[in-house]
């Protein structure tokens, strides 16, 4: 194989019992494959002391470098500034607990000269055995859907072990969502016309300590799926906004419904012959609604900017009510402006009430989105 030069970025966080036995396998594999090599060791400042043990390594062995982090966190962030901070023209990452099949990687590396990525997987022979059959099941679905909505073929394309040229990273990195669920997802996701292959392995125990990544939120996952989907005209974030939106219609009827139904609250609106002043549980429904959105909008949405504390809470969801109120005057006006011009253009009516509405709530959606994105949560670029 021609000589190049390999970097194997291996993210940590508490992994002071593993992090020793892992690179010398790995040194020991790549070594007597004649592969030239680094190990990025990229951890977020473990409180184990993950970083003391990975310093005291590299003072003997210049090819095990650390990165220690202390700034943005997370499993992405860390592996994607082990890509940055590399030197070789391969790249690989892998877990550090061993849970990955050290024995297949050269034969991955060699696989580079014709292909520009390589997926490790779990699931080509199904060779898992350590998994609950609950988190198989999840985890069978989560790649079921992956591949269904970004119209692939891969059998694992969740795993946390691949190995890929420089520079196709290079080419997407601008485009890697820090935020995301899976790496190699968003690489999958953003990249046309590559060539992959896939190699079996067996997914084994962990060496020592204990899994990190067990509580890996369905929902959001679903979310990223989507806006890869979307590519970049649409945000992760603006698809978690429009869910609660849509959350919030359902929360306004079934308020209502309450109001009028058990609790017997009657429509008392005061009608005259050409203005309808809305019920008491119109507005009830209406309220609890903007109440729901509010909260999980500042729950999950905007989860980085939180509002916190009980009076900032109110006086937060009294600016989103002000927010939404004038949100609804748009989508109105908008509605009704459009209405009238899609009359007069088509000269019948038909379904335009409808679309008129469905134009004005993208209306009101885009401009509640706006401001709550950018003044009320104050979220940068
Ligand atoms: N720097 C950093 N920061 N490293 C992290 C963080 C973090 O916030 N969270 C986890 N890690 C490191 C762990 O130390 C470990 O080396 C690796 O990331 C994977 O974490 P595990 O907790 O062992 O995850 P897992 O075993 O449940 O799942 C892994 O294997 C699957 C199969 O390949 C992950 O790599 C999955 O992405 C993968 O699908
Ligand atoms: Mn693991």
């Amino acid at each position: 194989m021609k000589e190049e030069y390999f970097s194997l970025i291996v993210p940590t966080y508490n992994e002071y019992e593993n992090i020793e036995e892992l690179i010398s396998i790995v040194g020991n594999i790549l070594n007597s494959n004649n592969i030239k090599y680094e190990i990025l060791i990229c951890d977020d400042n473990s409180p184990d002391k993950t970083w003391e043990k990975v310093s005291e390594i590299s003072k003997k062995d210049p090819r095990v470098k650390l990165i220690r982090r202390f700034r943005n966190k997370g499993l992405i962030p860390a592996v994607l500034e082990g890509m940055e901070r590399s030197e070789g023209s391969i790249l690989g990452v892998m877990d550090a607990d061993l849970q990955h099949d050290v024995s297949i990687l050269p034969r991955m590396i060699a696989l580079i000269n014709q292909y520009d990525l390589i997926i490790a997987s779990r699931y080509l022979e199904n060779t898992v055995n350590s998994l609950s059959i609950f988190r198989k099941f999840l985890s069978k679905m989560g790649i079921y859907l992956a591949n269904i909505i970004l119209g692939l073929k891969i059998t694992d394309p969740l795993s946390g072990y691949f190995v890929l040229r420089k520079s196709i990273f290079l080419e997407l990195s601008h485009l890697i969502n820090a935020k995301g669920f899976k790496i190699l997802l968003q690489i999958l996701g953003r990249k046309k016309n590559i060539q992959i292959i896939e190699v079996p392995y067996s997914f084994g125990k962990r060496l020592k300590g204990e899994t990190k990544l067990t509580g890996e939120v369905a929902i959001d996952f679903l979310a990223e799926l989507i806006s890869l989907r979307l590519r970049r005209y649409i945000s992760s974030r603006f698809i978690r906004y429009s869910i609660i939106g849509l959350s919030g219609i359902l929360i306004n009827l079934m308020g209502q419904l309450v109001c009028n139904t058990i609790l017997d609250i009657r429509e008392n609106s005061l009608k005259n012959n050409e203005y309808s002043i809305p019920g008491i549980s119109v507005i009830i429904g209406f309220i609890l609604s903007v109440l729901s959105n509010f909260y999980w909008n500042n729950l999950w949405t905007f989860k980085e900017k939180k509002i916190e504390g009980i009076f900032k809470n109110i006086q937060g969801f009294f600016r989103y009510l002000f927010i939404t109120l004038i949100g609804f005057l748009i989508q109105i006006s908008v509605w009704r402006f459009s209405l009238e011009g899609l009359i007069s253009m088509f000269s019948y009516y038909s379904y335009f009430l409808y679309l008129a509405n469905i134009i004005g709530i993208f209306c009101a959606t885009t401009w509640n989105y706006y401001i709550s994105k950018n003044f009320m949560w104050k979220i940068e670029s």
